[in-house]
């Protein structure tokens, strides 16, 4: 995902998923010719502060609203195409802590920030109430850190599940879509497909995903699922099992 964004026409109300957990629509932005819907997660924590998940830019109204939830404390790029979103919020809260799935070559950049602390195995003492967290392993550049929010029994994936619409009247558009392996009923990019080397390592991390007990998916790029999200997770990692990438 590139900085290019399309500010107009988006909607960016603060649109509660479950208990303590929100989302909220960002600008389109384009990558490589498609046009990428965006979307981040605002989780309130139990100890009051606020968590976010790839943030995008906002109205006023929405960020008093985020604001009113509670202090936010935590900035988080759970995905390497997503770094360069922190920077914005970095600024308006510049007390927040910053952290970041582990930084490759794949890592969209603005800049260099002073990261907390980079995403792990085990999710840190400040969210670990709330929020579970395992790495997505089997590749050496594409690292997402997908998290799993306890009290909605929500999973939060980023760029690794993606599902776009078919859009009439642009042919070149869905032909990319179905190349690319996204379309509307989901699945894993075949860019970042391919960088997946190790499938078994990338067997066992679906694996930890899901035993965690989620019904709710969230994806920054498509509709968020609200019921049967393992079902969906489950036939979009399906090609781990069945073909070459
Ligand atoms: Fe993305």
């Amino acid at each position: 995902m590139t900085p290019a964004s399309n500010y107009r026409g988006f909607m960016s109300e603060l649109q509660p998923l479950g208990e303590g957990i929100f989302v909220v629509d960002g600008p389109v932005v384009r990558d490589m010719g498609l046009p990428f819907e965006t979307r981040m997660t605002v989780v309130q924590l139990s100890d009051g502060s606020v968590w976010i998940a790839s943030p995008v830019p906002v109205r006023y109204a929405t960020l008093a609203e985020i604001g009113a939830l509670g202090p936010v404390r935590y900035l988080v790029s759970p995905t390497p195409r997503h770094h360069w979103r922190l920077n914005e919020w970095h600024r308006l809260f510049p007390d927040a802590e910053l952290w970041s799935s582990p930084v490759t070559a794949f890592t969209l950049r603005r800049g260099k920030l002073g990261l907390t602390g980079v995403l792990g195995a085990k999710p840190p003492d400040a969210w670990a109430a709330d929020l579970d967290q395992t790495p997505i392993r089997g590749s050496r550049w594409f690292k997402e850190v997908a998290i799993f929010h306890h009290p909605s029994r929500t999973l939060l994936l980023e760029d690794i599940i993606q599902a776009h619409e078919h859009r009439p009247g642009h042919p070149m558009l869905n032909a990319l879509i179905a190349l690319g392996g996204v379309k509307a009923d989901g699945g894993v990019p075949r860019d970042i497909r391919l960088t997946f080397r190790n499938r078994e390592a990338t067997r066992r991390s679906v694996d930890r995903i899901l035993r965690w007990d989620f019904d709710k998916l969230v994806m920054a790029h498509g509709p968020v699922v609200t019921a049967g999200a393992r079902r969906f997770v489950e036939d979009a990692f399906s090609w781990l099992d069945t073909q070459r990438a």
